[in-house]
């Protein structure tokens, strides 16, 4: 099926991230967010990544004019029914997911996919709050998702072949990689990545060496770019926090419980770099 009308419902670190690639990527994309600031917040965010582009000499500066014409940001979710494909990219939570899900079944056109950048959460039971369960599926790019290359594409147990194989070319078109997934929590890259997070929080929390030095044993020890500290909050603690009891509802296995002081900061409000806080001051 051919794609060119987006909507992509949330526009905070990963909905805006994801707007833009598809904007660059020649798509006619609505932004949508129910908060008025965090629409404006992610269009300026855009904007500023685009600017940066030109200034590297990256894309050009009628590249930059023509992206942001492909861009308009939307306060009302009935514009989905002007869309061919809808991509949600908002709070890690199944009530609040269903939810919008269901409405976005109401108003999209019959043959639109709805698509969910969910980290962990199942695709299958999302699909079922919608009467398009064949064309509903995961899409879950990596944060921050200009610069990412992954995308894990995950099946709900009644998607289509059709609508995988168009998820699966518009990642291409989007110039990232996709890979195949099976529904299961926290799909391959979280249930992988957030148990190292937690155990580095775990060290921290028991004493075992400070935030400073747990982040440097796996930077300088393991190359990883940022360590499991600082990356937990550049992804924000909330988000780690709801992909943690995924896998611990999921698979009923205490090697996956969260460390209880990641519960405390997500309680105190402390949720990384978005909220100015975390295991680091912002
Ligand atoms: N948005 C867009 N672009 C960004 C960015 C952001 N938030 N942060 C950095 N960049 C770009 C910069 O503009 C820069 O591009 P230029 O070459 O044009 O300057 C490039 O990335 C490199 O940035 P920096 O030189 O400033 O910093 P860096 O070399 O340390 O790279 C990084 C930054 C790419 C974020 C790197 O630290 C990194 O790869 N970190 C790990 C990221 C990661 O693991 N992501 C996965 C998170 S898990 C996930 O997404 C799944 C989930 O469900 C939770
Ligand atoms: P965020 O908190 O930065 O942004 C969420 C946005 O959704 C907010 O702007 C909020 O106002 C908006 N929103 C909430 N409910 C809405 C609704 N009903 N309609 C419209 N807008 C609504 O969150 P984020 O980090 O961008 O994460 C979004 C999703 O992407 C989550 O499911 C998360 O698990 C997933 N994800 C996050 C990362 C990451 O590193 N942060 C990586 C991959 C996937």
């Amino acid at each position: 099926m051919a794609i060119n009308k987006v909507m992509v419902i949330g526009a905070g670190q990963m909905g805006a991230g994801i707007a833009q690639v598809f904007a660059q990527s020649g798509f006619d994309v609505l932004l949508n967010d129910m908060n008025k600031e965090a629409l404006e917040k992610g269009m300026i965010n855009i904007e500023k990544l685009l600017t940066r582009a030109v200034d590297k000499e990256r894309i050009s500066e009628s590249d930059k004019t023509e992206t942001l014409n492909r861009l308009t940001p939307s306060s009302d979710l009935q514009d989905a029914q002007s869309r061919d494909f809808v991509i949600e990219a908002i709070v890690e939570n199944m009530d609040v997911k269903t939810k919008v899900f269901g409405e976005l079944d109401a108003i999209a056109p019959k043959h639109a996919i709805l698509a969910t950048n969910t980290s962990s959460l199942p695709i299958t039971e999302i699909a079922a709050a919608t009467n398009r369960p064949e064309q509903v599926i995961g899409m879950h790019f990596m944060n921050p998702v200009p610069v990412m290359k992954l995308v894990e594409i995950i099946r709900g147990l009644q998607t289509s072949d059709e609508t995988y194989q168009t998820v699966e070319d518009m990642t291409n078109k989007l110039s990232k990689s996709p890979v195949e997934v099976n529904d299961s929590p926290g799909f391959a890259a979280n249930r992988i990545l957030m148990p190292m997070i937690n155990e580095a929080i775990f060290s921290l929390h028991e004493g075992v060496a400070s935030a400073e030095d747990i982040d440097t044993v796996m930077k300088l020890g393991m190359n990883h770019p940022m360590g499991p500290l600082t990356l937990a909050d550049f992804i924000g603690l909330d988000t780690c926090l709801y992909i943690m009891e995924v896998l611990h509802e999921g698979y009923g296995d205490s090697k996956y419980r969260p460390c209880p002081l990641l519960r405390k900061y997500v309680k105190a409000g402390w949720l990384g770099k978005k909220s100015g806080r975390g295991f680091y001051q912002y």
